[in-house]
């Protein structure tokens, strides 16, 4: 007897007029829909970040292939390898490498994977808290190694982290600040998150409305790092309010997608802007991130961040994102 699972799945409908639209529900499939790869997957848990939320209500710019299983993130146990470097039974975890792009993702009870960008759940973490820090606090991570791998300490004054309340920005406030930085936590929210940001370790909160707007292209130097998920005007804004040397990474584009500033940072203050790519991320630079997530963040905090939810309420949390109504991590109970 063939046995089936329930996924996620995005199908594409195009009109008599060409119109095309994208639509998600809950499917039951079988193995033999999933693609190729060396290592197949009981997924447990997966987690809503805001590629899913643009994949799941149907919006262009992340689904490249149709029909698709959704879910940038999956955390499973292996029941299938090809691979030297697993056994069945392993616990393992996968942020991006095209999941819920281009290869489906972990919206499902079933996933056949590609273990080249495969990294084991460390142990210390476990399957669910691996799934709460994700493709956001994988990004976050990697925007921290960033900043220390640009000499950025403690000790030389506050970090700015933009898109605070968010999945990306959570975390990264979370690392920080129990590496002993000072944290400055830009928010929209301040009235509803700024409790929050502040137990996460933020020892200053400010309202989003002082970056967002245009300003001048050299302002007070108050940061020898930002850590950014919002781009646009914010970045700039950030950019010009960075002290000598400086870095600002940039991961993210809730803002906008534009970037319009000058080059004054740049050829006055000698700052850096550091992009950071998950997706692409090589084996290496993914398993020092995670071995640094298992040590850097306070797994309480983790907690405290984490929402659950079953996997029929994936698009009712999509649809929250990218309302910007969800704070932290929502992690997806792939089973419930
Ligand atoms: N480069 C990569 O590999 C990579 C990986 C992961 C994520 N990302 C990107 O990073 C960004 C953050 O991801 P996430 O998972 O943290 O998403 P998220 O949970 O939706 O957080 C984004 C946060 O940005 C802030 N924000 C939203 N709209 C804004 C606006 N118009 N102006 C200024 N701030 C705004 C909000 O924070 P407040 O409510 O605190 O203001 C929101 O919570 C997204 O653009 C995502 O696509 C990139």
């Amino acid at each position: 007897m063939t046995t089936t699972f329930r996924a996620w799945q995005v199908e594409k409908q195009t009109d008599a007029s060409g119109t095309a639209t994208h639509t998600a529900s809950v499917s039951h499939l079988t193995d033999d829909d999933l693609m190729d790869g060396d290592v197949t997957l009981d997924v447990s848990w997966s987690s809503i970040n805001y590629k899913d939320g643009l994949a799941l209500m149907g919006k262009p710019g992340v689904v490249r292939t149709w029909p698709l299983i959704p879910g940038i993130d999956a955390v499973g146990t292996v029941t299938a390898t090809e691979s030297d470097r697993f056994q069945v039974g392993d616990e393992v975890l996968m942020n991006g490498a095209g999941l819920g792009e281009s290869h489906h993702g972990g919206l499902a009870e079933r996933a056949r994977v590609d273990s080249a960008s495969l990294v084991r759940v460390p142990e210390s973490l476990g399957a669910k808290r691996a799934a709460a820090i994700g493709t956001a606090g994988f990004t976050a991570m990697l925007s921290v190694l960033a900043v220390e791998r640009h000499g950025v300490s403690p000790g030389d004054g506050p970090v700015l982290v933009t898109g605070a309340a968010g999945g990306v920005g959570s975390i990264v406030i979370a690392v920080l600040a129990r590496l002993g930085f000072e944290v400055v936590a830009s928010t929209g929210r301040v009235d509803s998150q700024g409790d929050y940001l502040r137990r996460l370790g933020a020892s200053t909160v400010i309202d989003r409305a002082e970056l967002s707007d245009a300003g001048k292209p050299l302002q007070s130097q108050k940061y020898p790092a930002v850590v950014d998920a919002v781009g646009s005007t914010t970045l700039v804004n950030a950019l010009a309010q960075l002290t000598y040397g400086g870095i600002a990474t940039a991961c993210g584009l809730a803002q906008g997608a534009d970037l319009p500033g000058t080059m004054m940072p740049f050829i006055l203050r000698g700052v850096t802007l550091a992009g950071i790519n998950s997706v692409d991320a090589p084996l290496s630079r993914r398993e020092e991130a995670w071995a640094r997530l298992a040590t850097d963040l306070n797994t309480d905090l983790l907690d405290e961040l984490t929402t659950r939810i079953a996997l029929a309420d994936a698009r009712d949390a999509a649809d929250q994102i990218l309302q910007g109504k969800l704070h932290g991590r929502t992690v997806v109970d792939v089973r419930a």
